[in-house]
């Protein structure tokens, strides 16, 4: 297995690439979603017209959901084996920020995965013709979707999630590209920064929707 997976360095090196390419897509998606907010349908509506038709943006996409694919592949293996090599609990450990939230890492991304299942219903199953509704107008679904309280509570819970597994994900990846030691006070204000103010940003989009739309 190993053999054809690689080390679990090489395992950390490929899950920090791909977190990091779904990082900049996190930044784009955030920056279309918020045409969301404007009264006018017509430019989001271009927009995921765009993104739905554009070639660019289809080889984009098959990386993006490789990127996903292979995070979420060489997450669980890492878990796995960091489980195996731990095979006894201690009693007590000495606690530690960063062991705190690494520990919780898998939690977050299952919570997050099937938050973007409950996503991919919503919105990108449509658009694959696999779900009902009109993919040529997700101004009006998006607008409709927030307007049931159920939906604003499972998006926002997962953007809770989201920020701490952006968080903790940015400064690991750095950590994995050997970039820590001297930057690390940096990495982490950039890390805090985009993990607090990316899922606030996604949190308004439905908020806004839901009080004043
Ligand atoms: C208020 C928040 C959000 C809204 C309104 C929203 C809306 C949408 C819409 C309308 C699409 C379909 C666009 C298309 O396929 O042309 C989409 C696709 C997608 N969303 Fe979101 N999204 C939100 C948050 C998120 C978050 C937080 C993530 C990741 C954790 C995410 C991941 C994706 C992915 C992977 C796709 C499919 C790829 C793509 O079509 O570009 N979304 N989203």
């Amino acid at each position: 297995m190993d053999k054809f997976l690689g080390s679990s360095v090489t395992k950390k090196f490929v899950m920090a690439i791909a977190g990091l390419f779904i990082i900049l897509f996190l930044l784009v998606h955030l920056g279309i979603n918020f045409l969301l907010l404007i009264d006018d349908p017509v430019p989001f509506n271009s927009a995921a017209h765009f993104m739905a038709n554009n070639v660019v943006v289809k080889v984009f996409e098959i990386v993006l959901f490789a990127g996903f694919l292979i995070h979420i592949i060489y997450g669980i293996i890492l878990q796995i084996q960091n489980w195996l090599a731990r095979p006894s609990r201690y009693k007590k450990t000495a606690f530690s920020q960063t062991s705190f939230f690494s520990k919780y890492m898998i939690y977050l991304g299952i919570i997050i995965g099937i938050f973007l299942f409950i996503h991919f219903i919503n919105f990108y199953f449509v658009k694959l013709g696999w779900v009902e509704g009109d993919h040529e107008n997700f101004y009006g679904m998006a607008n409709d979707l927030f307007h049931l309280p159920l939906y604003i509570v499972i998006y926002l819970v997962s953007f809770l999630f989201l920020a701490f597994h952006l968080n903790h994900a940015f400064q690991s990846a750095f950590q994995t590209f050997g970039l820590n030691d001297r930057y690390t006070p940096v990495i982490k204000k950039i890390g805090l920064t985009y993990s607090i103010l990316v899922p606030l940003g996604f949190s308004i989009i439905p908020i806004v929707i839901y009080f004043f739309k």
